[in-house]
């Protein structure tokens, strides 16, 4: 299968694959063309069989797409079917949020350590993970070899965090910091989430005549077209 060289405007789309196909499953549907699956998503038939070819295509013609199958290959193509560990930096409002709200062990990751600068917090549970002080980073780390971190701390402090993350082999980030970490980093794999632009997006089409859809957004492939 051809992982590489695929555009981030698909990458981005698979999640929302994933989603869907799960959906479908959940509702006992076994296959779809690409037809009835552009409907559901929102998408064009084109784009879905142009996306899902960059991987070397599932469907079968006049079958259309097997939906179990599909959504394992791009579960594969994300890494869902794998298990590395991870950290979580920050145990304050949002880190406990998340820790408890999402299942890394669905997303292909384990939440091996939860991580805060505050000592007072040392050792109480959220989800059943002992919240440890960052200076036992460096020892954690040297054991459990954790690939990417959450970072749920001020901007203030992030930029030395990343530094002792990234020497101690963290090279991925989901971050909330607000700190720029591609500035500094720019070979680091970084993800960063700002609610605070969703609000605006959603801002600009509550208050703009013209119908927005995000999702629908080609995201620069204009050479995608409607069949
Ligand atoms: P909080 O104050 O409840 O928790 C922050 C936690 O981080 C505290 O437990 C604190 O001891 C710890 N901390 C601070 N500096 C640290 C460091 N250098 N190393 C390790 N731990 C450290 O704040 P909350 O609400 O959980 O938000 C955390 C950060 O996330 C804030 O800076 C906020 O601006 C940001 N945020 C970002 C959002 C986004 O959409 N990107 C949404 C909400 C918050």
């Amino acid at each position: 299968m051809q992982k590489n060289n695929i555009s981030n405007s698909v990458i981005r789309r698979l999640p929302r694959y994933y989603r869907f196909l799960g959906e479908l499953l959940n509702q006992g549907i076994s296959k779809i063309s690409s037809r009835e699956l552009s409907e559901k998503m929102r998408l064009t038939a084109s784009q879905i069989r142009q996306d899902l070819n960059c991987f070397g295509g599932f469907g079968q013609q006049g079958y259309g797409y097997n939906v179990a199958e599909l959504r394992r290959e791009v579960g594969h193509i994300l890494g869902l079917d794998k298990q590395d560990k991870m950290i979580l930096v920050g145990a304050g409002n949002l880190g406990r949020a998340i820790t408890v709200h999402i299942d890394f062990a669905k997303y292909g990751y384990e939440l091996a350590g939860i991580f805060d600068s505050n000592i007072s917090l040392e050792n109480i549970e959220i989800s059943g993970i002992k919240i440890m002080h960052t200076n036992k980073l460096p020892e954690f780390c040297a054991e459990h070899k954790p690939s990417m971190a959450v970072l749920c701390i001020p901007k203030s402090g992030a930029k030395d965090m990343v530094k002792t993350l990234i020497e101690l082999g963290v090279n991925a980030f989901w971050n909330f910091s607000h700190y720029d970490i591609h500035y500094d980093y720019p070979d680091a794999a970084v993800e960063n989430v700002h609610l605070t632009d969703s609000l605006m997006t959603l801002s600009y089409a509550a208050r703009s005549k013209q119908e927005y859809s995000p999702e629908c957004a080609p995201e620069g492939d204009a050479d995608i077209t409607e069949e």
